[in-house]
């Protein structure tokens, strides 16, 4: 073709050439690690909220903001200038001290801030760097089901496999069959992914569960990774950090994050905490994958984990009383409701063909659910999650809604 003067040539992509193949694929046909993983449910079920205008209980967001003074302290650092460039790679300093001390006030756990703490873009961010970090492919991660559906793709990315523990309904908590847990581990096993207080099912794992949890890890000489997002929205039941047994705290993982505790779920800043082995290993991951993020907000953190007993009473009373008001009010209508001991979920047993019944629910209620199928690697669909960690207003509008569904349904 020729070109006509100040007019740049179209370039004619060419199709593209197969160089490998494997096992007879061409090399654009072959299986990706992430190929089974859709579109979250969670973006198609706000999508069904709006269209239906529904009230949207299925994301475990809030819909009030942090503290006053923690939004403005997080306005004053972009103001001062603070966090506007590239903070450090580990997280800033002024952050970094005040998770060690947070974890030295609440738990007597006492970590380096300099070689033993990390900043992150949330727990996500976290978890997916210290199992990439920490697995090779081929080995496997032990976690429990049902499960934050992150990790099951991290684990996947990583190239290393997933065995399942199911956790089981044992009154208004869960709990697993510790000889189904001694059975998930083998030699190919590298560590032990927890998540507690646990979203779904709102469990809080008691000193016995950790225990045996720590003796399996210790025989086994496995890492564990613990998820502890929620570790400050508890109700009944008390938050004990694996890395606070004997002998843990040179195994453990421990992350967290200021999303849920500060009622700020976009800032994204989460921290890991582990010994500077384990903790090099997440660090080296991290930086590049984002290498930093959320300057200015990790200013207006650090002053929140300041914040004295009082604060974290408030939190843990107020979401209380929106848990009771939304399980009696589920109970009233007829539904079989857990109690939860933590976090922002209520599980709803329906019986079965969950699934159908979240789909359906926006069009014959007005409300939307989560079904926890997606948490799942077995075959289980009789339950729902509801977030409840919504103003009490809204949570009585979706009530009155889901009254409706009694007629629908008669
Ligand atoms: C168990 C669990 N881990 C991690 C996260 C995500 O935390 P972050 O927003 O800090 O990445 C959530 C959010 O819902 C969660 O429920």
């Amino acid at each position: 073709m020729q070109a006509q003067a100040g007019v740049i040539p179209r370039v004619r992509r060419q199709p593209r050439q197969p160089t490998h193949t494997l096992a007879g694929m061409t090399l654009m046909d072959r299986p990706g690690r992430l190929d089974s993983f859709g579109t979250t449910i969670f973006a198609e079920m706000s999508a069904l909220a709006v269209r239906t205008g529904s009230v949207n209980l299925g994301q475990g967001f809030p819909d009030t903001d942090g503290p006053a003074d923690l939004l403005e302290a997080a306005r004053q650092a972009i103001a001062d200038g603070r966090g506007n460039q590239y903070p450090p790679g580990p997280g800033i300093p002024e952050l970094r001290k005040a998770i060690a001390e947070h974890q030295a006030r609440h738990y007597g756990l006492s970590y380096d801030p300099d070689t033993e703490v990390l900043v992150t873009v949330g727990a996500t961010e976290a978890t997916a760097a210290a199992i990439l970090g920490l697995t090779e492919p081929g080995e496997r991660v032990v976690t429990f089901e049902p499960y934050y559906d992150s990790y099951a793709a991290s684990i996947a990315l990583a190239g290393a496999g997933r065995r399942v523990v199911t956790l089981r309904p044992d009154g208004d908590r869960w709990t697993f069959d510790p000889a189904e847990l001694r059975a998930a581990i083998d030699k190919t096993t590298r560590l032990i992914l927890l998540n507690s207080p646990h979203n779904p099912t709102g469990t809080v794992f008691t000193a016995a569960e950790l225990g045996l949890i720590a003796e399996l890890a210790i025989e086994h000489d496995l890492l564990v990774v613990t998820d502890e997002v929620y570790e400050h929205l508890i109700f009944d039941g008390v938050h004990i950090p694996l890395a606070t047994l004997p002998g843990m705290r040179e195994r453990t993982v421990s992350i967290s994050s200021a999303g849920k505790t500060f009622s700020v779920t976009g800032w994204k800043v989460g921290w890991v905490c582990a010994p500077p082995r384990l903790l090099g290993a997440v660090r080296a991951v991290k930086q590049y994958l984002t290498f930093v993020a959320s300057g200015p907000f990790q200013y207006a953190v650090a002053h929140g984990l300041g914040y004295g007993p009082d604060y974290y009473r408030r939190i843990a009373d107020d979401l209380k009383s929106r848990r009771d008001l939304f399980v009696d009010g589920l109970r009233e209508l007829g539904l079989s409701v857990q109690r939860p001991q933590a976090t922002y979920f209520a599980t709803v047993d329906v019986g079965g063909d969950a699934e159908a019944w979240c789909r359906a629910l926006p069009e014959r209620a007005g409300v939307v659910a989560i079904p926890s199928r997606v948490f799942y690697d077995a075959d289980i669909d009789r339950y729902a999650r509801f977030a409840f960690c919504k103003q009490p207003d809204v949570l009585a509008d979706a009530l009155v809604r889901l009254s409706r569904l009694g007629k629908l349904t008669e």
